[in-house]
């Protein structure tokens, strides 16, 4: 197995994407720690990864408050020693028009999605300069790349999470550690099965390839990126979004 060896950390990893990318990466060999805002959510998902034979750390963390996060990489060089893959993943909504939007829905988008980007990947980038290498991925969203009326907080922050990931990238790419985001387009989870069937079927006819997509779309293409396969790739916006938006 190509990731024997590798410490992955996932946030958001008790369902939908990050559960799947969670699944994937620790049935390529890698020992996982798996973050949720709740500990028996990120045991399950911890459970499912034991029962496969493999190793994984169950942790509740909030990625919007900085101390808990920086619990969060304590307790993962405790167990560890070591950090190689992160995947920020966590990521919320709270749609609503410009004009009524409060500023709680938007600072709460931005805390989660942008600013638990920036401190899970600044915690994450001591260790990997330690250990001489590491893998970023950061979920975005398509609609960071194309705008969505009612998402200005959402869509900000995903469009936020592009331009972090580029920084970052230009900035440690000599110290071998590659960071790159992804923008799923309409993906099959809990985040969309809230939306109504008209409005997914609205949706599915801008999709090209007529269907949504299925965590597993992402999570492949996360173990692409982290794999000695994705080591000449960094800085880049992987789209998967079945021609959504080219
Ligand atoms: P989901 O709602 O099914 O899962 C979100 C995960 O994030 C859960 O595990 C939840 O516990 C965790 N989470 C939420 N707030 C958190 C916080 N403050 N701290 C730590 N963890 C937190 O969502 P889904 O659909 O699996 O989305 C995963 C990522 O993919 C998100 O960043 C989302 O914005 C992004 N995305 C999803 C798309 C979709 O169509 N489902 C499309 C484009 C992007």
């Amino acid at each position: 197995m190509s990731l024997t060896g590798k410490v992955a950390l996932v946030t958001g990893a008790s369902r939908g994407i990050g559960r799947a990318v969670a699944l994937k990466l620790a049935a390529e060999g890698a020992a996982l720690v798996v973050t949720a805002t709740s500990l028996e959510r990120a045991q399950k998902t911890a459970d499912e990864i034991t029962v496969i034979g493999g190793r994984a750390l169950a942790v509740k963390v909030n990625v919007a408050i900085i101390a808990e996060v920086e619990a969060l990489f304590s307790k993962v060089v405790e167990t560890f020693g070591r950090l190689d893959i992160l995947v920020n993943n966590a990521g919320i909504t709270r749609d609503g028009l410009l004009m009524r939007m409060k500023e709680a829905d938007w600072n709460e988008v931005i805390d989660v999605n942008l600013t638990g980007t920036f401190t899970c990947t600044r915690e994450a980038v001591k260790l990997m300069v330690k250990s001489k290498g590491g893998r970023i991925v950061n979920i975005s969203s398509v609609v960071g790349e194309m705008g969505n009326a009612g998402q200005a907080n959402y869509c900000a922050s995903k469009a936020g999470v592009i331009g972090f990931s580029k920084a970052v990238a230009r900035e440690y790419a000599k110290r071998n550690i590659t960071v790159n985001a992804i923008t799923p387009g309409f993906i099959e989870t809990d985040m969309t099965g809230v939306l109504s069937d008209s409005v997914k079927e609205e949706l599915l006819k801008q999709i090209p390839a007529g269907r949504f997509g299925k965590p597993d779309d992402i999570a492949n293409a996360v173990y692409f990126l982290v794999s000695e396969m994705g080591s000449y790739i960094t800085g880049h916006v992987l789209a998967i979004n079945g021609g959504m938006h080219m």
